[in-house]
This record gives C-alpha cells, sequence and structure tokens, in this order.
C-alpha cells in the first residue's frame, strides 16, 4: 500500500525551503508610478480583503500578504472545514486579522459587502468560476496561475475583467521577481549581452512523489466532495493529474517558466511538437501524462528561436531554470536565488561596462591568455565562456513582490505586472501543449489564439 503524505509536513518544509533559498534584497520598482489604474481605491491606503482557497499555495500567500501594510483580511473560505480552513483562520489570527470563515465563495460575496480584494488559489478547475464571479461582485482579483485548466475559462476571465474595469492578475509571480525583472530590463533589453538569442531551454523535473493524504477523521464529507467537483478525497487532494481539473503539468509546472519564454522573448510562439505519457505512475490515477517535452518555434524581431522544455516526473536531477542561450552568451536563471548566471562568449565584447554599473558581477579572476612571444593567444576555439552572475539578488519569499504589485495596482500605484492578457497569452501557449501531446504531430499557433 502506497504511504502517505500529510500537506502540513511538506507545506512547512516547502515554505522553509523557498523563502530560505532565495538570494538579497534589491528591490526594482517595476512600474512606473503614480499611474491611475481603472478602478482602482481612490481615498484610503486600506484595503480589505478576502482570500478563497487556503491550501498548499493560499497558505503561502496568506503567509507573504499578512506582512504587507494596509491589508485588512476579512474574510477566508475554503470547503476544507476540518484542516485547510483552521490552518488558514490560524495565520490570520496570529496577526490580528479579524475574519469570518466560509465555505461557499456564494455566500461570502453575498454576506461580506465591504471587500475590495481577493486573493483566490483554489485547483485551477474553479479559477474561472471563482474569478468571474468575484469581479463581477466589484472585487478586483489576483487569481493563481494557471489562469484555468482550459482556454474557454480563461477567456471568460479576460471579458469579465475587461467588462468590470476591475484588476485581475494572474500568480505568475517571477514576473514581479528583482532578478528576473532585472535580466529582463537591464541585460536583455538595455544590454543585449546575448546578443542573437538562438534558442532556450528549460526544465522543472519532480522526482516520484507519494500521493498526498490526509489525516485520519479530518476528511470531507461526500456530499461536500461531490458539490464541489471532486469524487473523493484521493482525488480531492491529488486534483492535478487528473482530466478536467488540473491542466497536466506542463500547465502546473511549465507554465511558470514558458511564460517566461514569452516574456524575454517579446514574443509567443508559431509552432509547438510535444511529446508525453503516463510513463512512471498507473493511470488509473493519473490521467495526466507525467513526462513531457516540447519545442516551440519562435519569431522574434532577431529572428527565430528554438524553445525547449521539459517536465519529468522520475528524478529532479540539475532542477529547475531557464536558460536563454544567444551568439555572445547564456542567461541561465531559476526562481531559486542559487542560480543567476551569464556566460559570455569568448567572441563577444567585452562585458566591462556591464560590470562597472552594477549589471554584472564579475568572475572572480579574469585571464588572459598570452603566449611565450606576449601576443595574446587566439581563444576563440579553445577558451570556455566566462561566467558572470547576474547583479541583482533577492532575499524574500518568491511571491511578496508579485502580491505587493497587484495591491500597489489597487491603490492604483502600479500597473499590473501580469494583468489577465498576459496571463491569457501565457494559457494560450502551454495548453496547446497538451492538444500537441493528443495529435502525436506539429501544430502551429494563429496569432488570433493569443487575444481575447
Ligand atoms: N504560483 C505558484 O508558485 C504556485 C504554487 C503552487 C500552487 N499554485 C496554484 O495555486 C492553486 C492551489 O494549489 P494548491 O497546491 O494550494 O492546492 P491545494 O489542493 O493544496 O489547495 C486548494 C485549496 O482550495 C480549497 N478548495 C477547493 N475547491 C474549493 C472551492 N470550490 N471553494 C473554496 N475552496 C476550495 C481546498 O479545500 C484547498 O484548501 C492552484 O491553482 C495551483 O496551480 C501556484
Amino acid at each position: 500500500m502506497n504511504k502517505i503524505k500529510t500537506t502540513q509536513g511538506l507545506n512547512r518544509r516547502e515554505f522553509i525551503r523557498s523563502t530560505a533559498a532565495v538570494g538579497a534584497g534589491l528591490i526594482f520598482s517595476p512600474m512606473v508610478l503614480g499611474e491611475t489604474t481603472t478602478g482602482a481605491v481612490a481615498k484610503s491606503d486600506d484595503i480589505n480583503v478576502a482570500i478563497i482557497g487556503v491550501g498548499e499555495q493560499g497558505r503561502t500567500l496568506l503567509e507573504s500578504a499578512v506582512k504587507i501594510p494596509g491589508l485588512r483580511f476579512k474574510a477566508l473560505c475554503d470547503i476544507w472545514t476540518e484542516f485547510n480552513q483552521k490552518y488558514g483562520a490560524n495565520i490570520l489570527r496570529a496577526f490580528k486579522h479579524e475574519h469570518n470563515v466560509y465555505v461557499d465563495y456564494k455566500e461570502m460575496l453575498d454576506k461580506e459587502k465591504d471587500l475590495q480584494a481577493v486573493i483566490i488559489a483554489t485547483p485551477d478547475f474553479w479559477h474561472s468560476e471563482h474569478t468571474v464571479a468575484c469581479l463581477k461582485a466589484g472585487l478586483h482579483v489576483y487569481c493563481e496561475k494557471e489562469m484555468s485548466n482550459t482556454l474557454d475559462g480563461a477567456r471568460k476571465m479576460v471579458v469579465a475583467a475587461k467588462e468590470t474595469g476591475k484588476l485581475l492578475q494572474i500568480g505568475h509571480q517571477r514576473r514581479s521577481n528583482p532578478r528576473y525583472l532585472h535580466c529582463y530590463n537591464k541585460l536583455l533589453k538595455e544590454g543585449g549581452i546575448l546578443g542573437r538569442i538562438t534558442a532556450v531551454n528549460g526544465q522543472w523535473n519532480r522526482s516520484a512523489q507519494l500521493p498526498f493524504g490526509y489525516p485520519n477523521g479530518k476528511g470531507i464529507d461526500e456530499a461536500t466532495l461531490t458539490k464541489y467537483g471532486f469524487k473523493s478525497m484521493a482525488q480531492f487532494r491529488n486534483w492535478r493529474w487528473y482530466k478536467g481539473l488540473g491542466g497536466g503539468p506542463i500547465v502546473d509546472l511549465g507554465s511558470h517558466q514558458i511564460d517566461i519564454y514569452n516574456w524575454f522573448l517579446e514574443a509567443t510562439p508559431k509552432v509547438v511538437i510535444a511529446s508525453g505519457g503516463t510513463d512512471y505512475y498507473d493511470k488509473k490515477d493519473h490521467e495526466w501524462y507525467d513526462d513531457v517535452m516540447a519545442v516551440y518555434t519562435y519569431e522574434t524581431k532577431k529572428g527565430i528561436v528554438r524553445a525547449f522544455y521539459q517536465t519529468i516526473s522520475s528524478s529532479c536531477c540539475q532542477g529547475v531554470h531557464e536558460t536563454f542561450m544567444g551568439d555572445q552568451g547564456t542567461l541561465a536563471i531559476s526562481e531559486a536565488g542559487s542560480k543567476g548566471e551569464v556566460y559570455r562568449e569568448p567572441t563577444a565584447p567585452q562585458w566591462d561596462k556591464w560590470v562597472k554599473n552594477g549589471y554584472l558581477i564579475a568572475p572572480p579572476e579574469k585571464k588572459e591568455e598570452k603566449s611565450d612571444s606576449g601576443a595574446l593567444v587566439d581563444v576563440r576555439e579553445s577558451a570556455a565562456p566566462e561566467m558572470y552572475k547576474i547583479g541583482a539578488e533577492f532575499k524574500e519569499a518568491y511571491h511578496k513582490p508579485h502580491l505587493e504589485n497587484f495591491f500597489n495596482a489597487v491603490r492604483g500605484k502600479e500597473k499590473l505586472n501580469c494583468p489577465a492578457e498576459v496571463g491569457y497569452e501565457t494559457a494560450a501557449t502551454v495548453l496547446k501543449v497538451n492538444d500537441a501531446v493528443e495529435a502525436g504531430c506539429k501544430l502551429e499557433f494563429k496569432p488570433e489564439e493569443f487575444k481575447v
């Protein structure tokens, strides 16, 4: 029989790991300040907030959000009354947020009339309904990725945001991460230090995992599970593996990083090919494939880019990264602060000015190879690229800057870093991989597929 993991143990470990692994506090102002955003709160800086879904991710977001000044959590909604709801409420109590708890979001929206914003961290198949209802109730919404497990669901969210004029931030938190902003704004846009980018390579491989379980006597009754779209506690806890509930690993993990492909390449792809299958787990409780490899073709302003991505469920070897390769250098970055290197090709122009202005940190020793006669040796063929570190660090919890960006946008002080339209482009990019796996052939994207 399979052993089970409890939510709580994993959550604490993952939370500690996520906050401990990031690097040191440099904050860049990501957007123009002072710009008024449609529907933003005008009079007061205090914002009344609710949260729907306080599982692994909802609690991670709460832990960050309660440290942001001026937020008042007034309501918490979660269907798992015996566990997650209590856990989330305890966090709010610890930070002295007086709040009401709900099982059903409709009741919450009915009763809580002074909310201005909501954080949604329910399973993907609930995002569209929750987001549309909250926008229509007049709330600004921070909704976790993946925006939706279907393109239709994502489309409805974009339409609702447009119609209501309320803000909708999608939880691709790398978009607000100071290290990623540094790479995009300083190294790529201003410096163009990679030259012409020709290829991208990225991955998030996951070690084989036991299914998530739940503490004895703390399950949800069958009627409630059914009402909220789950066939059993096992499915409720492991919703990611089920079609109709999650969007598969390319959506769950890949969307974080493929979103960066689109962002850094300033393009959406033209073509995708993909191969995937349920190779490791039992198909009966893993409806989605567990291995997938995809190759996109982008046509960027500087030329064609081939972009590979894989997510494999067996060994997490070589970590999580996005690696952009150009004819003058390579940038390898990861959300974990431990990875942030830029390699200069021996034939590329010197990067001294980017070191002087702090955009890059130089390698400890600069080697200059000279022959016996004192002449410089031609290093074009032989020398390995020099490794620089990116000149930006970040030591806070991963999600905090993205939440701050959202709440600052609600206050009219910033623009959203990942508005609905951007989230939609990413959803269209990753969901097509599932079609490509099914079809077993190359699929093309039409430009209109990325727009609502
Ligand atoms: N941005 C990130 O780095 C990141 C990381 C992990 C998860 N996520 C996203 O966060 C979301 C939640 O993932 P998770 O890992 O926390 O899942 P989870 O299963 O641990 O938590 C989901 C929570 O939602 C509750 N819930 C389910 N249906 C509900 C409903 N109809 N109304 C109210 N509550 C409901 C459940 O009881 C549970 O507490 C997913 O969309 C996931 O993709 C994002």
